[in-house]
């Protein structure tokens, strides 16, 4: 795997030509893409949902990075992953309690797949603390989850140290939300190893340009 990990959105792409989106990215040296799927609940806009992710897996061969905004995650875990996801993120806000995130955490795991865990822009570090041996992903969320083309949130970018500090090895530190060129080197400088972009690549004219500036 390489040392930066980018995970272009399709939030942004052109969903009536959603293959040779994905091929584009590929092409342009994308190694992951990033499915968002909304309940209309847990943030106030509806995507994506288990049938698209089914047909996504069937056209490629990047890893499919799911990431569930939605409340209730664990009705909805076992479907995304037997439709092709490779790797689950939920969101802590969306869970009860303690209690809840461990057996999130547990069912995505015993799925045989990576699970992710996100916080929101006004949620602390210290909430998923607890869980940083447990999960291969953290996503930090740089905008409120819902939209894409959003402006990017400096303070959130802060997290990122106090969650490398406690990091295992291996740990991918995830960002998504108003990543460009230009913040996209304030995440990795702070400690990020994978970065989500959606309107940076998908509204570019040069896909792999795009990619290529967010990795430099
Ligand atoms: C926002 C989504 C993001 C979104 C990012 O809720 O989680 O993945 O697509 O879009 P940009 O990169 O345009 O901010
Ligand atoms: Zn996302």
């Amino acid at each position: 795997m390489k040392e930066l990990i980018i995970s272009p959105s399709i939030l942004s792409a052109d969903f009536a030509n959603l293959a040779s989106e994905i091929d584009m990215v590929k092409c342009a040296g994308a190694e992951w893409v990033h499915i968002d799927v909304m309940d209309g609940h847990f943030v106030p806009n509806i995507t994506i949902g288990v049938p698209v992710v089914k047909s996504i897996k069937k056209i490629t061969d990047l890893l499919l990075d799911t990431h569930l905004m939605i409340e209730n995650p664990e009705k909805y875990i076992e479907p995304f992953a037997k439709a092709g996801s490779d790797i689950l993120t939920f969101h802590v806000e969306a869970c009860k309690d303690s209690k809840h995130i461990s057996e999130v955490i547990s069912q995505i795991k015993n799925l045989g797949i990576k699970c992710g865990i996100s916080i929101k822009p006004h949620t602390k570090p210290e909430a998923i603390f607890p869980y940083l041996d447990e999960v291969d992903l953290v996503l930090v969320m740089t905008v409120e989850p819902g939209f894409g083309g959003q402006e990017f949130m400096h303070e959130c970018a802060l997290k990122i140290p106090k969650i490398k500090e406690r990091a295992k090895e291996g740990l991918i530190i995830q960002v998504d939300g108003g990543i460009n060129n230009i913040t996209s080197k304030i995440c990795t400088s702070l400690g990020a190893n994978s970065l989500v972009a959606g309107s940076y690549i998908y509204g570019s004219n040069d896909y792999k340009k795009a990619i290529e500036s967010l990795m430099i």
